[in-house]
């Protein structure tokens, strides 16, 4: 039953036995400083991804490996505070990961200095990526079979609710906020410009040794063998498996929904993207 593992907040899905429900009345007057950065994403978008590129940007003892920390701690999240970080005393610069909608966000986020980075990625992977998961972790209800995860996925009945409504919701609304959209493709087709793009809108002048060092430590096969930046900790520690053959970081690649759906669902799949998307001018990579 999908109630038991999702809780419904003004209409959005949150992962129900993860949630710090307390943040949510402090959300409005949650304060915000204008140095503060905030990864926001869909799941299965590029998050861990995202926040390992962040940390090593802001961070020089993570891209020297003078220091370590996981990442999970360095871009915590800010409604599953897994390990109870104390938002308030933590000092700057502060930057924290979400999956809310734009409307949840915390009031002050809005017209401020403080700066977002918006990472999107094709749906079908996306959904892809979502069905191995929820079979992989123990807080999430299993996928079932593909038909019937991809009609939950559309109906958005998954953390994140549904995919369509968080993407035109933080994009028909990104005048309100400092934020750069970055598409997963655009990322893992190349790298090194993403990194220096991102690096840009955050204002953070970086050597060609720093950003060998951080292109180095963010690749797929990098973060997968680093305990900091693999997640393997947390789903130890803190989340649970129902099976032990899965992992945060499964694949890592662009269109690998050809290996789950059938073209028929795929062809569904496809109407339903062009009638939802058409006034979105954003761009997608699908394989
Ligand atoms: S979560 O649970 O929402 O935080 O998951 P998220 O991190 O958003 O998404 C997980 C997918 O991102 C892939 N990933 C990467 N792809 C390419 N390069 C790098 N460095 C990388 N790091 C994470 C991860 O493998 C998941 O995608 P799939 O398709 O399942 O492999």
């Amino acid at each position: 039953n999908t109630d038991t593992y999702l809780l419904n907040f003004k209409g959005y899905h949150f992962e129900r036995s993860m949630v710090d429900v307390n943040l949510f009345e402090n959300l409005d007057d949650f304060e915000i400083r204008d140095d503060d950065v905030f990864i926001i994403t869909y799941p299965k978008s590029g998050t861990i991804w995202t926040q390992q590129i962040l940390s090593l940007i802001y961070f020089e003892d993570h891209r020297y490996r003078t220091k370590h920390v996981d990442t999970i701690d360095r871009a915590p999240f800010l409604e599953y505070n897994l390990r109870n970080v104390d938002f308030l005393s933590r000092p700057s610069p502060r930057i924290f990961t979400t999956h809310m909608p734009y409307y949840l966000v915390p009031k002050g986020l809005k017209k401020t200095k403080a700066k977002i980075i918006y990472i999107y990625r094709n749906p079908k992977d996306v959904l892809t990526s979502f069905y191995h998961f929820s079979n992989f972790i123990v807080t999430l209800e299993s996928s079932g079979d593909t038909e019937s995860f991809m009609t939950r996925f559309l109906d958005g009945k998954v953390v994140g609710s549904v995919w369509f409504d968080h993407i035109r919701g933080w994009y028909e609304h990104r005048h309100d906020f400092n934020i750069l959209f970055m598409m997963y493709e655009e990322m893992k087709k190349d790298l090194r410009s993403s990194v220096c793009k991102i690096s840009s809108f955050f204002e953070k002048e970086l050597s060609e040794e720093d950003i060998d060092a951080i292109v180095k430590q963010a690749t797929f096969k990098n973060m997968k063998s680093d305990p900091q930046a693999n997640y393997n900790h947390v789903v130890k520690n803190e989340v649970g498996t129902k099976n032990s053959d899965g992992c945060f970081l499964r694949k890592g690649t662009i269109g690998d929904w050809k290996h789950l759906l059938t073209v028929d669902q795929s062809e569904r799949f496809d109407k339903i993207f062009q009638r939802k998307m058409k006034d979105i001018p954003l761009k997608f990579i699908w394989d």
